[in-house]
């Protein structure tokens, strides 16, 4: 992983390290009166050379003499003034590692006023490469940036805010890496596993086979996984702080290690990415690798049901009738609509063990998709003023969440005429809320939000997102479980 430490002056001075300073398109150089005369002339005689406009994420460099050392410069956009905000310097993060990585070894930025933490975010995060697969010939040569601090007290803060970023990202790299990973290289069994792997101090993990989820009595999460020979487990993690706990919160994770669709089986374009589905349970895993570091203040409990959607010859037909573990009957229509199947059982046992708050991550339409794209989150809840302030949390991430209303005229869709409910509404119309609402039968009251991670699991690529998976919510949920 890169490593973000923090420097002075008299250390940079010691180098000729490259130094990265930030520029506003409307606003020049950022802390220009701190550069030599000389090198400033130097500066701005290149940019106007390379046509430079300081637009978002543009980069220009050179080779200077602040009076004393010569040294590379990166100068990078950060485009208006009026638009600038941390997240520009996340991006900026990003362009800036991309921008460096094959050319220097060490690097030093100086980062605008109080921003120092978005900005080791974003060169951390657009540093992640999926290398499972790979020759490790592919090692970037950048190693190590230092964030430049005027003085030791600031130097410190930026220690400490690279120390956290660096942990945040350790578990979005953990939920890519999860997510990237081929399917058959991440059974349930496997992940089962690696979440007893976590266990700890603080943190103790109970493994749920497939018997003891048949005594429990999770009938709708064990129907799923019979069209795959391989079992299904259901991992319970918990997380206990030092002292008396602030709150008890819950985060469940759909983990579909590959959904086929089952005998509703997908078209092979819809199938493609597929071994995404276990998104939601990738970042309950990673969050809990990082908890105990993180000296959160509350008790977190994880609850992921692990399972294969396949077709098989034991697979769940349309038209069979299972009972979850709350007692609900669920007729089941569509054997691809298996995440809310998985999820029912999850939310029921969560509900259980008393949370105050309960969250569920989970891939679980392709509504979502189509109604928000790949670059918000729908969120679905029960309790406005819980939402009301992740909404706040995911403001400062820059993960951006919009809430679906759980529309109460919707509950007929899923009526079932000879199970409590079915497992799909009408047709495709409101497919999300549908979701959503059908995951609300289980929660038995506990303060919850769904949400529809989806769209946002898997991307293209962006300014510090690679393609692949995001390991999206994973930042929103530790800045959330660190604020309590
Ligand atoms: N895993 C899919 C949802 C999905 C779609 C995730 C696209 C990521 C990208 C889920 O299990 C599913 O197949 N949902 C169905 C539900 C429908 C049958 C009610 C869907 O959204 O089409
Ligand atoms: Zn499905
Ligand atoms: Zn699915």
């Amino acid at each position: 992983m890169l490593s973000i430490d923090a420097g002075l002056f008299t250390g940079l001075n010691a180098t000729q390290d490259p130094l990265v300073l930030f520029a506003f398109s409307d606003g020049g150089i950022v802390d220009a009166r701190l550069l030599p005369n000389k090198l400033l002339k130097a500066l701005k005689t290149r940019c106007e050379e390379e046509d430079f406009h300081a637009k978002l994420g543009e980069t220009v460099s050179l080779r200077a003499s602040d009076g004393t050392v010569v040294r590379p410069y990166l100068i990078v956009g950060l485009g208006k003034r009026k638009a600038f905000n941390s997240e520009t310097l996340r991006r900026c993060g990003g362009h800036i590692y991309r921008a460096a990585k094959s050319r220097f070894e060490t690097l030093w930025v100086s980062p605008p006023a109080g921003l120092a933490a978005p900005l080791a975010e974003g060169l951390l995060l657009g540093s992640y490469v999926f290398l499972r697969y790979k020759r490790p010939d592919a090692e970037p040569k950048l190693k190590t940036v230092r964030l430049l601090a005027r003085r030791a007290p600031e130097r410190a803060r930026f220690k400490s805010a690279a120390a956290r970023a660096t942990l945040f990202c350790e578990a979005v790299f953990a939920a890519r890496d999860l997510v990237n990973r081929g399917p058959s290289d991440k059974s349930p069994e496997a992940l089962a596993r690696l979440a007893e792997g976590l266990a700890g101090p603080r943190l103790s993990v109970k493994v749920i086979d497939k018997k003891a989820a048949e005594k429990l009595g999770m009938g709708s999460f064990l129907s799923v996984a019979r069209g795959s020979s391989a079992p299904p487990y259901f991992v319970h993690l918990v997380y206990k702080p030092k002292g008396k706990a602030r709150k008890r919160v819950g985060l469940a994770g759909k983990g579909i290690t590959f959904d086929s669709g089952g005998l509703s089986l997908k078209r092979p374009p819809h199938m493609a990415m597929m071994k995404m589905d276990m998104a939601g349970a990738a970042a309950v895993l990673a969050i809990f690798k990082v908890l105990p570091r993180l000296g959160v203040r509350a008790e977190v409990h994880g609850f992921t049901p692990l399972a294969y959607n396949m077709p098989g010859c034991d697979a769940i037909k349309p038209g069979d009738v299972v009972r979850a573990m709350n007692g609900k009957t669920i007729e089941i229509l569509n054997t691809d609509a298996e995440g809310r199947l998985v999820l029912a059982d999850a939310l029921a046992y969560a509900a259980r063990q008393k949370l105050d708050v309960l969250m569920d991550l989970a891939t679980l339409t392709g509504s979502i998709l189509i109604a928000l794209g790949d670059r918000v989150t729908g969120a679905m809840t029960n309790d406005k003023a819980l939402l009301k302030r992740v909404l706040a949390v995911a403001d400062k991430t820059s993960e951006p969440i919009w809430e679906m209303p759980l529309v109460k005229d919707y509950r007929k869709h899923i009526t079932s005429r000879i199970a409590d409910i079915k497992n799909i509404g009408k047709g495709r119309e409101g497919g999300a809320i549908i979701g959503g609402i059908f995951l609300q039968e289980f929660v038995d009251g506990t303060p919850w939000i769904h949400f529809d991670i989806a769209g946002t699991a898997w991307s293209d690529g962006h300014s510090y997102c690679p393609p692949g998976g995001t390991g999206t919510m994973v930042r929103t949920m530790l800045e959330y479980l660190t604020s309590l």
